[in-house]
């Protein structure tokens, strides 16, 4: 097993640069199947989520490739065929969730799609009925057969959409097949994420009608075609919101550049409350923690609320802060999964449901955990930082996958930190 062994009792210190956004990046280059030709997107993270959707988006017929900007960053190439295929398999899907935005874009250029089901995962059940029921009204015929969603529309219509939740994915996929659908679409209670931003910015670029991007009511305007571009990502606001928790948390000073800080508003409040000083920089932020943190309570909600995405960071925060914070839990029914985890590093958590109270303890106490995803991965880092020894973090492959340069982006804030090997777990036969 995979692992980062951080030195705990640590103090976060100095600068470090975030790159583009996962979560908008692959967004992004599922958008490029919209365009026949070469579609360049730049400020790419170096993650192994870009190289899975690159290899989805070639198993389509584009050729796809990464160059290394630097230790984080990539540029991306994808030249999209005038015939696309139309089937993203399960091998791919299962290993990246959001694999499931290619339906939007293919259902919209070549008329029928089979896409893998991608099931749930360790945060929660991620259903898909927005995703199908706001394609169904676009016109698409849609079944679920052998774990694969298959779609059929000759050419979508516009039509009236009503989100039960402002779902990110599903106002992805919906945004995605209305651009080239005929007539106007217009998508009520929307999400209002910077990457639907970045994804309408982009979109718009290449030709496409869109009103409204960052509200609430999406309304687009279908065209004939849309034309290859050149897009730069925005920056990274989970990772970049790591690095405050982590400078709250250690007591630390930490300025984060390459991030509009307008993206972490509500995050940066919450740790001024917990007694951060916090100030804006020149294409970014400073945190910088005297003393320790304050409890804060925390609930989280879609953009522009508190993202569920840095419920493990608050977790983390509230775990080495004075007083009890109250964490709620709005958009996952499986995000406390770590929980478990995190109290190994002796962190006082009680949970009801989608609630958490967790009572701060001066110093949490270093231990072998193990991370579920992406974020519980992070956090459990980052509390490992405020434990007594050593930390060792398994599953650490989870972390990869989200945080480009994660390690080297933790030495230069002053922390010792490896990678190594669990020993292999012996095998008891019965
Ligand atoms: N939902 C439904 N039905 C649907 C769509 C969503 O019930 O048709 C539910 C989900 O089950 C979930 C909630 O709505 O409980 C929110 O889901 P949403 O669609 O908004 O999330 P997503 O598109 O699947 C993206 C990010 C997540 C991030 C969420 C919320 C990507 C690739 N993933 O997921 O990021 O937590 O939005 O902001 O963009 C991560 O990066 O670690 C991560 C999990």
């Amino acid at each position: 097993m995979d692992l980062i062994r951080v030195h705990g009792g640590v103090r976060l210190a100095g600068d470090v640069a975030v790159v583009g956004a996962k979560n908008s990046a692959l967004k992004l280059m599922a958008a490029a199947l919209l365009a026949e030709g070469r579609t360049v997107l730049r400020n790419v993270p170096r993650i192994t989520d870009v190289a899975i959707m690159a290899e989805v988006l070639r198993r389509l017929g584009c050729a796809v490739d990464l160059t290394t900007v630097d230790d984080k960053s990539c540029l991306v190439t994808i030249d999209a065929p005038a015939e696309l295929g139309v089937e993203a398999d399960y091998d791919l899907v299962r290993r990246l969730r959001a694999s499931i935005c290619v339906l939007g874009p293919l259902l919209a250029r070549r008329g029928h799609v089979r896409v893998a089901h991608p099931g749930g995962d360790e945060i929660g059940s991620r259903g898909l009925d927005m995703h199908v029921s706001g394609l169904a009204r676009m016109g698409a015929t849609i079944s679920n057969e052998h774990g694969y969603v298959i779609a059929r529309a000759d050419r979508l219509r516009g039509a009236m959409i009503w989100l039960d939740f402002p779902s990110v994915g599903a106002t992805e996929n919906l945004l995605t097949a209305a651009v080239l659908a005929r007539g106007s679409t217009q998508i009520d209670n929307a999400a209002r994420e910077p990457e639907i931003v970045d994804l309408c910015a982009m979109l718009t670029a290449m030709g496409a009608k869109i009103d409204g991007a960052g509200t609430a009511t999406l309304v687009i305007e279908g065209v004939e075609a849309l034309s290859p571009v050149t897009h730069h990502t925005i920056g990274d606001r989970i990772v970049a919101g790591t690095w405050a928790f982590g400078a709250a948390m250690t007591q630390g000073d930490v300025t984060v550049r390459g991030i509009d800080p307008a993206f972490l508003e509500l995050a940066l409040d919450k740790l001024g409350q917990a007694g951060a000083e916090v100030t804006g920089v020149a294409d970014g932020f400073r945190v910088a923690m005297s003393g320790r943190p304050r409890a804060v309570d925390i609930r989280t909600l879609p953009f522009p609320g508190f993202a569920t995405d840095l419920l493990p960071m608050a977790m983390g925060l509230a775990a080495v802060s004075e007083g009890a914070s109250l964490i709620t839990e709005n958009i996952f029914d499986g995000r406390f999964m770590f929980v478990n985890e995190m109290s190994r590093l002796g962190a006082d958590i009680r949970t009801d449901g989608h609630h958490a109270v967790v009572r701060g303890r001066e110093r949490l106490s270093g231990a072998p955990v193990r991370a579920t995803d992406i974020r519980a991965g992070a956090g459990l880092v980052l509390a490992g930082l405020c434990a007594e020894g050593v930390t060792e973090v398994g599953q650490s492959h989870h972390i990869d996958r989200g945080y480009p340069g994660f390690l080297r982006d933790l030495r230069g804030l002053g922390v010792t930190v490896e990678r190594g090997v669990a020993p292999e777990e012996p095998e008891f036969d019965i």
